[in-house]
């Protein structure tokens, strides 16, 4: 680990010296920490928002680039309808109360997932977050909306089909890359980490394609009690794995 000089009047902190490029969070246990505390889950996806806050937060300060979070899934349709909308109404909060502090910090929101089935209004707030936010650079924060990892490999599948119909591509220009360039996060590095709270063990249709080389970190704190802490525990984890992206180690004789 080493100490990150101090140049603008900001406290000092500590940050590995290999940062990932593109972090990955799946938000898990709001609702378990809501029902430990004895208040409704959707208290438990109130504080998430408040824990996600302090985590872009934290991660700017750390120094890193890209931060993608899980928010809600294509399979989180399953919930309860109220849950469902409860969920909504906290993403068109975040944006509300958030978005002009975003642009200011110079953050670029980009959203992930499919706009089926969301009500309107969603989708011109999603809309808004990343039109607005378009030219900043600082740091990039991705937000699974309505995201499945499936589902996108399928729409990116569909658009390559598209333009082979179309004349735009040949069969034969369709490899992994070609694939990667239509997934919505085309923008984005492939994530060198992927986080999950909340003591589940799965990556639960995230990222599925961009995982194929990522560090999973499975860490046991209930998403709600996430905070800077936490990020920094899994980015020295991550600093002390050896990626090998299916080469050899750098002891193998
Ligand atoms: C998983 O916890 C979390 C979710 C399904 C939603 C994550 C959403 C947030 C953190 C807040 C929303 C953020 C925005 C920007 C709107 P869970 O409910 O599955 O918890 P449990 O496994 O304990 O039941």
């Amino acid at each position: 680990m080493t100490a990150q000089p101090v140049s603008n009047g900001t406290p000092e902190f500590a940050a590995p010296s290999n940062l990932p490029g593109h972090i990955g969070i799946i938000m898990d246990g709001n609702g378990r920490w809501a029902t430990r505390s004895g208040l409704p889950r959707s208290v438990g996806h109130e504080r998430g928002v408040d824990a996600l806050r302090e985590t872009v937060k934290a991660a700017q300060k750390l120094g890193l680039s890209y931060l993608t979070v899980y928010s809600f899934s294509t399979e989180n349709w399953r919930r309860p309808m109220a849950e469902v909308t409860a969920l909504f109404s906290l993403l068109r909060l975040f944006i509300k109360k958030d978005l002009k502090r975003l642009k200011s910090e110079n953050v670029k929101i980009s959203v992930f997932g499919t706009r089926e089935g969301l009500p309107e209004d969603i989708c011109d707030l999603l809309d808004l977050a990343e039109r607005e936010t378009a030219e900043n650079s600082r740091f990039n924060l991705g937000i699974a909306f309505n995201y499945g990892g499936r589902e996108e490999i399928a729409r990116a599948a569909r658009d390559v089909a598209r333009k082979v119909a179309d004349g735009e591509m040949t069969l034969d220009e369709i490899d992994q890359h070609a694939i990667a360039r239509h997934l919505d996060t085309r923008a984005f590095p492939d994530p060198d980490v992927i986080i999950r709270t909340g003591q589940e063990h799965r990556l639960s249709n995230f990222l599925v394609w961009q995982a194929a080389y990522s560090e999973l970190i499975f860490m046991d704190v209930l998403w709600p009690e996430f905070g800077e802490v936490h990020l920094r525990a899994a980015l020295e984890t991550f600093a002390a794995r050896e990626r090998r992206f299916g080469g050899l180690s750098s002891e193998a004789g």
